[in-house]
């Protein structure tokens, strides 16, 4: 009777715990909303700092989102925010933690949890990403931080050779990883397979190749038990390489990111929160304005979770040239996260740039 009773409270356990992911889940890609990308790393942050003119450190990191997370009215276009692990423990100008700022306006505060993309033995010029030692109590700590959702993000380069079978099924297992711990310890995990934009191949090649990792990733999935309604798919959109000559037009985008996604995604997964991996803040909302537009029907929500096509413009209004940098910062930020909400439902069209 005891051991009836103590298998029958874990098996309801576990399924409040699914059904808590699934919830997470499905709020991150609520309609109108989608994810902001603040996650970079202090390396890259200080480096966008500096690009801008701005003198890098803790604090000036910290000074620049905080002021982000202060825009008034963002939440209405954002679900979540992706903290670093220095973020996740910095406060706003006036001392309040900035994962109780973000709860505070019904933003699920989230947290990258790689340790970041090194090279992968025997295979020059790729990566693996690194992070699952410790993983397990990384994650149980960001959870009581208030983080409710993770990011792992794997980056496969298209060249000669590459990418290599070794390149793609190393990935596709760690990404499974990361996917388990995090969800044992309640955090809905972003599953990043980022098919690198760099270099002069066409779309068809990206879209083999995005094929190919989504294929092994998903696999890995399932055969490591991921509950995938509880679980989030940030990718790339199907473009042809930065120095292809036969680049494609915004329309072929769209047909050919949701047509491979169709084809290679599982179908009960709650959404698909596109990265933006350098293309222009325009090109990013135009394409997924036209794939929620396509009137091609699809199982998933599809939203965004943008870095660089959220923020290029708030970083440049923080460096100066205003009278009121913070201000203008704020305003910049505020303008894409509404052009992309308005992307959600294929609402978004040029002149609102405007
Ligand atoms: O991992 C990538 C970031 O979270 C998204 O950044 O939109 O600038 O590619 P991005």
């Amino acid at each position: 009777m005891v051991s009836f009773l103590r298998t029958f409270s874990t098996y309801v356990g576990k399924r409040m715990d699914r059904q808590l992911l699934e919830k997470n889940a499905r709020e991150l890609v609520s309609p109108g909303r989608g994810i902001l990308a603040a996650d970079e790393s202090n390396g890259t942050m200080s480096n966008r700092l500096e690009a801008v003119g701005i003198e890098p450190s803790s604090e000036a990191r910290r000074a620049y989102r905080a002021n982000l997370f202060s825009t008034e009215g963002y939440e209405s276009a954002i679900s979540g925010v992706i903290l670093f692990d220095e973020t996740i423990r910095q406060s706003m100008d006036k001392g309040k933690q900035i994962t109780q700022e973000l709860s505070e306006r019904g933003v699920l505060p989230g947290i990258k949890v790689d340790t970041g993309a090194k090279e992968l033995a025997h295979f020059e010029g790729e990566k693996i990403t690194e992070g699952l030692d410790g993983l397990r109590e990384r994650c149980k700590e960001y959870f009581s931080m208030g983080a409710r959702f993770a990011k792992w993000r794997a980056v496969i380069r298209i060249g000669d050779g590459m990418p290599s079978s070794a390149c793609l099924s190393t990935n596709a297992h760690a990404l499974a990883r990361y996917s388990s711990i995090c969800q044992e310890q309640g955090l809905v995990p972003i599953i990043e397979p980022e098919v690198l934009m760099d270099g002069d191949h066409d779309a068809r090649t990206c879209f083999d190749v995005t094929s190919s990792i989504l294929d092994a990733t998903f696999a890995e999935c399932e055969k490591q038990g991921v509950h995938i309604p509880g679980a989030l798919l940030k990718p790339n959109m199907i473009i042809a390489g930065k120095d292809c000559e036969d680049q494609i037009s915004r329309e072929e985008v769209a047909r050919l990111t949701v047509d491979c996604l169709t084809k290679h995604v599982p179908h009960e997964l709650p959404g698909i929160v596109f990265l933006s991996g350098g293309q222009s803040d325009e090109d990013a909302t135009a394409h997924l304005n036209l794939m929620n537009n396509l009137g091609v029907e699809h199982p998933w929500q599809l939203s965004y979770s943008y870095g660089r096509a959220l923020q290029a413009d708030a970083l440049r209004k923080w460096s100066g040239g205003s009278e009121d940098p913070a201000s203008s910062s704020r305003s910049a930020f505020l303008h894409r996260a509404k052009m992309n909400s308005l992307a959600r439902s294929g609402d978004w069209s040029q002149d609102l740039e405007d």
